[in-house]
């Protein structure tokens, strides 16, 4: 599914969410911090909009980003081919990298794509460095308040309508509202992320508290 929506995934993202979509990801990397000279890892990256962004905002760390879909991959090396950043197709769920090699790692819309979130968060821990910090930018399903009706309107119809004409792909974003409506509550995510080891963790809401980045650290 994502290979299949990879050509049109920029402009899609952009209109969905109606332009607000790279100041999260400027957010992700304010939270993710410098990682000097270390490495910084952006899972699921897609077309490679945070790698992009972290690398850019502290051009002195050594950047990857990974991803399972390797026409995503290609849509971010075609964009950011001026950009010194290490693409590289690897499985979230099964990292190919060393315990405690990295000072962040971040992560777009990843575990609502993924069975167990708790199994990836772990992998992710492992990885991170002692103190390395951990960054999660994903949707989260609204609250039941006065804006329910409407939101859940746009979700329901208004986003399966624009992937049929801007992606030519109405199920894959049909499978978006679908996943965003069973997919943890932001407390509930917190409390996966302390299960999974991080301390410090908290989180921020965008978007009608539709959107929700979760951030935490590993313990020194
Ligand atoms: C909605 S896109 C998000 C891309 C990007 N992070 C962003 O901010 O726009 C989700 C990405 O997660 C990737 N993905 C889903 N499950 C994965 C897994 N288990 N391992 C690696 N990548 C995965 C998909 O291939 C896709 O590129």
């Amino acid at each position: 599914m994502f290979d299949d929506i990879a050509p049109s995934y920029d402009l899609m993202n952009r209109v969905m969410t109606m332009g607000q979509d790279q100041g999260w990801r400027r957010f992700v990397v304010q939270k993710a911090g410098d990682p000097g000279n270390g490495w910084a890892l952006d899972l699921a990256t897609g077309t490679g909009d945070i790698a992009s962004l972290m690398e850019r905002q502290h051009p002195a760390g050594k950047n990857i980003g990974a991803d399972f879909s390797l026409n995503m991959l290609k849509e971010a090396k075609k964009r950011f081919a001026d950009q010194a950043i290490s693409w590289q197709a690897s499985d979230a769920t099964r990292l190919p990298y060393k315990d405690n090699s990295f000072e962040s790692v971040t992560f777009g819309y990843l575990l609502r794509n993924v069975d167990d979130s708790l199994q990836v968060l772990k992998e992710i821990h492992r990885v991170l460095k002692p103190g390395g910090r951990v960054v999660c930018l994903d949707t989260t399903p609204p609250e039941k308040n006065i804006l329910y009706p409407f939101i859940r309107f746009y979700f329901r119809f208004g986003i399966p309508l624009l992937g049929r004409f801007i992606a030519s792909d109405e199920a894959a974003y049909s499978y978006l509202t679908g996943s965003t409506m069973g997919f943890h509550k932001a407390e509930e995510l917190a409390a996966i992320f302390r299960k999974a080891g991080f301390t410090g963790v908290d989180y921020k809401k965008f978007m009608m508290g539709t959107i929700g980045i979760h951030w935490g650290k590993k313990e020194e």
